[in-house]
């Protein structure tokens, strides 16, 4: 594919995802935050001493490594960024493959994700890290899987690490692990990283960090938008990000709200979007779990589950199950 097909995809994508901000509430699907910018502020995100969940998941992945990676020979991970926390799950697995991979059954990583030059760099890195590893990054959609998943069947795991399937709503959720579950095969296994529903004040400054990391994190959805498709009228001054705990829903909701009254043009759409002071967008949901809730909502998708680990301190998640 062309550069100019790529981009002429983009906005197409972009301009159909904006049909939620004439939704109740308007909202944006999360996939548009992780432009070049964006992905490098959530990399910083993920060292800002409110945001807890990556160095609560690191030490589960450090501790159980072994039981997680366990007999697999393929790891495929889904909205895999930098990659960094895999680590000790690739240490693992090139440990045990013993060598260079020559064999075509041999040790494979597949990071997926939709932010391509992440994507790429870090697949580059992990590549030159573990020779005993074959690396095959796969840029694209992960609520889009079709076919079935590289590497031996019964010998994949499935990473879908960060707390990122908080992000989905119910329904959504739903879609993935149906979808998930298609392109999987008996054997397989996956590890989910949750984050556990605890105080709303810390949940809130995890998305709301003193330093304005996370601010400027939501804010640049609006830059990515402003220069993917023609809109007038947008201007990032007009809006402010703000965290909310949602306790009916079990989940944060990040908003940018309208500091005085927006209209936003989108000529190419043929529509305006209206706000008054106080309105705003809903840009990213990330819901919180209980690890039993969890559980049982996989069991009824044909996923048993094996094991639920926590940190020490009890923050955070991690699920291992297998698909029947
Ligand atoms: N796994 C990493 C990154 C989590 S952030 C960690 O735990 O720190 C979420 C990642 O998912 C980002 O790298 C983002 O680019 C990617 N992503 C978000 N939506 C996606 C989608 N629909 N398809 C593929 N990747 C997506
Ligand atoms: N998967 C991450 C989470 O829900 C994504 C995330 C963290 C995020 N901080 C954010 C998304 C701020 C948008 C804005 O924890």
């Amino acid at each position: 594919m062309s550069s100019a097909e790529q981009v002429g995809g983009a906005v197409a994508a972009l301009e159909a995802d904006l049909r939620g901000l004439w939704a109740d509430p308007p909202n944006l699907p999360p996939r548009w935050f992780y432009d070049e910018r964006g992905s490098l502020l959530f990399d910083e995100i993920t060292r800002l001493p409110e945001y807890y969940p990556t160095r609560c998941e690191a030490e589960i992945l450090c501790t159980e490594a072994t039981g997680i990676v366990g007999d697999a020979s393929t790891l495929v991970e889904l909205g895999s960024g930098t990659s960094e926390k895999t680590r000790v799950l690739l240490d693992v697995l090139a440990r045990r493959s013993g060598g260079a991979s020559t064999s075509p059954g041999g040790a494979l990583y597949v990071p997926v994700d939709i932010s391509e030059e992440m994507l790429l760099a870090s697949a580059r890195a992990v590549d030159a890290e573990y020779p005993g590893v074959r690396v095959e990054p796969v840029v694209g959609d992960f609520t889009a899987l079709a076919g079935s998943l590289p590497g031996t069947p019964g010998e994949r795991l499935v990473l879908f690490l960060g707390g990122t399937l908080g992000n989905f709503t119910e329904a959504e959720r739903e879609g993935f692990w149906r979808m998930l579950r298609g392109v999987m095969d008996a054997g397989d296994r996956m590890a989910v990283g949750f984050d556990l529903v605890k105080d709303p004040a810390r949940l809130e400054a995890a998305y709301d960090d003193a330093a304005g990391v996370t601010a400027e994190f939501d804010l640049n959805v609006l830059d990515v938008i402003g220069r993917t498709v023609a809109v007038r009228g947008l201007d990032r001054a007009d809006f402010r990000h703000e965290s909310v705990w949602n306790a009916d829903e079990s989940r944060i909701e990040m908003w940018l709200r309208a500091v005085r009254d927006v209209r936003l043009e989108f000529p190419t759409l043929g529509r305006e979007l209206t706000l008054a002071a106080g309105e705003g967008i809903r840009t990213e949901i990330a819901r919180k779990f209980t690890p039993d809730e969890l559980t049982a909502e996989l069991s009824g998708h044909g996923f048993a589950g094996r094991a639920v680990w926590t940190d020490a301190a009890g923050d955070f998640g991690l699920l291992l199950a297998e698909a029947g």
